[in-house]
């Protein structure tokens, strides 16, 4: 069995056979909207259970209103989708990336306007490289009309402006910030500047996306007794606490260094820690806060 699976036009194929067309919307003008999520194997219930699988829903109708891409399904019949994937790689935990494209029209409003939808799977295993930097992007990333909030693959370009600089600067990330100059996000995660019992982040008027990861980690933090501040964050703060990205393909992952300063004591790296091992234990079902974030995916 492969351990990628493609899901096109209504049913699994193979990974190949997910073709378009170049003078789709989807090519011509970037026209897609997308969700990652993950799903963890419950060995003890031998099924996946999926990671805030009503936020992501949520959030991929919301981009496709926003970016005006035609929803082609209701969030009930994508989650019956994301199952028939989920089912044909088990005993594994799983990324899942549900994309609504347009096919036609420039708008969801243009008579031939017409949407489809693909999710690809695979098994997800984040790992930690042996040492975490990253520089701060001399570009900023502030939306037009499409703004941070939605996960649209057209400003996702974006990012490889982004990731060329993070090969050039030979860093494992890449920070920008937003057009005022305060801090933003990281390539593909959330920023979090954790200090003894403070978790600080960039609020949602920064010009971030709204991660489902962060808020799943300030709500273990505020269990953990840990005060928050979500606010705008001053590009220097970043090399005054442990930071911390977190996003769902990375999962939580403490940074080494960044633009060449180690930063953090050793309070705020024991906070960030706790913080983790929590996340995780969330993730795994092992934490009485897992009920509220975790479903099964069948
Ligand atoms: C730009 C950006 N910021 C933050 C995140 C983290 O968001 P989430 O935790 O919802 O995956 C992502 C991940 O997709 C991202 O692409």
């Amino acid at each position: 069995m492969s351990d990628r699976v493609m899901w096109f036009n209504g049913r699994c194929v193979p990974w190949e056979d997910a073709r378009v067309h170049v003078w789709d919307e989807l090519a011509l003008r970037g026209a897609n909207v997308f969700e990652g999520i993950t799903a963890f194997w419950n060995a003890r219930e031998l099924r996946h259970e999926v990671l805030a699988g009503d936020a992501h829903l949520d959030r991929l109708f919301h981009s496709a209103q926003v970016a005006d891409i035609p929803a082609p399904m209701t969030k009930r019949e994508v989650f019956g989708a994301l199952c028939e994937v989920a089912a044909q790689l088990p005993g594994t935990d799983i990324y899942l990336r549900p994309t609504f494209y347009a096919k036609k029209g420039r708008s969801a409003l243009a008579p031939d306007s017409e949407g489809a939808m693909y999710i690809g799977g695979f098994p997800f295993r984040p790992t930690r490289p042996p040492a975490v930097r990253a520089v701060v992007s001399e570009h900023s990333r502030y939306g037009g009309p499409i703004g941070a909030d939605a996960k649209s693959g057209g400003s996702y370009l974006d990012f490889r402006v982004f990731e060329r600089e993070r090969i050039e600067h030979g860093v494992e990330h890449v920070f920008f910030l937003n057009d005022r100059g305060h801090v933003a996000e990281a390539d593909g995660a959330a920023i979090l500047l954790v200090r003894d019992g403070l978790v600080i982040t960039p609020s949602v008027d920064s010009g971030v996306l709204d991660s489902i990861t962060k808020r799943i980690v300030l709500a273990i933090a505020l269990d953990l007794g840990h005060r928050v501040e979500e606010r705008p964050v001053q590009r220097d703060e970043l090399y005054q606490a442990q930071v911390v990205l977190a996003g769902t393909l990375l999962g939580l992952r403490t940074v080494d260094e960044v633009d060449g300063q180690r930063a953090g004591d050793r309070a705020g790296a024991d906070t960030a820690a706790a913080l983790i091992y929590e996340y995780n234990q969330l993730c795994r079902a092992e934490s009485p806060l897992a009920g509220a974030h975790l479903a099964p995916l069948q």
